[in-house]
């Protein structure tokens, strides 16, 4: 039996899914099942101790890419495999949104605008979408996509990863002394890397530094990549012209956060990419499909990486 925990959308993924799993058992939350009777679960966020009620659990279907919380619940035994969603209509919504931060940077509409406030009409310097060096943090499913996407509109891409890889037309760094390289030759940084003990703070006062002064930082993997208090000292002193966040180290954003009214900083509640139900279940009951035929899962977490 498959149970569901995505108390938003429940209706919408248990059509769904029924509609894709004829022959499972779907039951979701709050619905009381046999809880012996319960293998895999599909879930985002569920509460502490929802999995411990499932002693015969083996599978659980994260309903998003990132899986930094579930990797640090207690009620998830180690045996128990997680699964990811690899793109689900995501990666197209990064594209978007990096896009949007890198043509704020590049068509400088965060100028523009301070000039509106003050009633200046003054054309300013017109910048090539090939004089812009993009860097991306992470060059996965989605990462990946937004470096060819963005190579294909003529930005100068190069992007960072854990292992070396190779993608056409971007110059790809791994590594410490990769990202050393690639900080200091970065126009707009878009990062999208997954949180995981390597990557906690990763963008900390010292590599914050590394980024030409005027440079803009975009946010959209998680806010625990950033230390917050080093962002904002590079944001005060005028070093970073702006940053935009869609991920924090505490979500939602309390109220009382400097980001909320910094001028330099445009906040976002965490939708840079939302997961597409349809494309969703289809890879949930592809991968039912291949577990139950023996063959490899698509997305399926490697634990002890962390993502
Ligand atoms: P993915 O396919 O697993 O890709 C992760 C990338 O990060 C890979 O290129 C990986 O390197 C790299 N990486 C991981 N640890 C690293 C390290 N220590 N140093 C350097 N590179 C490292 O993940 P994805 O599907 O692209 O998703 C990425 C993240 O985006 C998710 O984990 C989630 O946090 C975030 N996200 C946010 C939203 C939103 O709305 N804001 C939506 C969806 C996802 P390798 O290539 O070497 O493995
Ligand atoms: C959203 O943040 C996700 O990880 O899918």
């Amino acid at each position: 039996m498959l149970y569901l925990y995505t108390p938003d959308q429940q209706e919408c993924y248990t059509r769904l899914l029924r509609e894709a799993l004829p022959d499972e058992t779907v039951a979701c939350w709050p619905q009381e099942a046999g809880a012996e009777a319960v293998t895999h679960a599909a879930v985002w966020a569920p509460p502490d101790g929802f999995f411990a009620r499932f002693p015969n659990l083996h599978t659980v279907f994260a309903m998003g890419a990132g899986v930094d919380k579930l990797l640090q619940r207690k009620d998830l035994a180690p045996h128990v495999r997680i699964v990811r969603l690899t793109d689900a209509g995501m990666a197209q919504q990064m594209t978007e949104y990096c896009l949007y931060g890198v043509l704020h940077y590049q068509r400088q509409m965060d100028r523009y605008a301070g000039q509106q406030r003050a009633g200046r009409w003054q054309p300013l310097e017109t910048r090539l979408a090939r004089d812009v060096r993009v860097g991306i943090l992470g060059l996965g499913e989605l990462g990946g996509r937004v470096a060819t996407d963005l190579v294909g509109l003529g930005y100068h891409v190069a992007g960072w990863s854990r292992r070396p890889r190779s993608i056409d037309g971007i110059r790809c760094l791994h590594g410490e002394a990769g990202l050393r390289e690639l900080l200091p030759e970065t126009d707009v940084l878009f990062c999208v890397l997954p949180a995981t003990p390597e990557t906690q703070r990763l963008l900390n006062t010292d590599r914050l530094a590394l980024l030409p002064d005027g440079a803009a930082l975009i946010n959209a993997g998680r806010g625990a990549l950033i230390d917050e208090d080093a962002l904002l000292a590079r944001l005060d002193a005028g070093c970073l012209r702006f940053a935009l966040l869609d991920v924090f180290a505490g979500e939602p954003l309390r109220e009382d956060h400097p980001f909320w009214r910094h001028p330099r900083v445009i906040v976002t509640p965490h939708v840079a990419a939302d997961t597409v139900p349809e494309d969703a279940v289809a890879q949930i009951a592809a991968n039912l499909r291949a577990q139950a035929a023996g063959r490899p899962l698509n997305g399926l977490v490697e634990r002890d990486r962390g993502y």
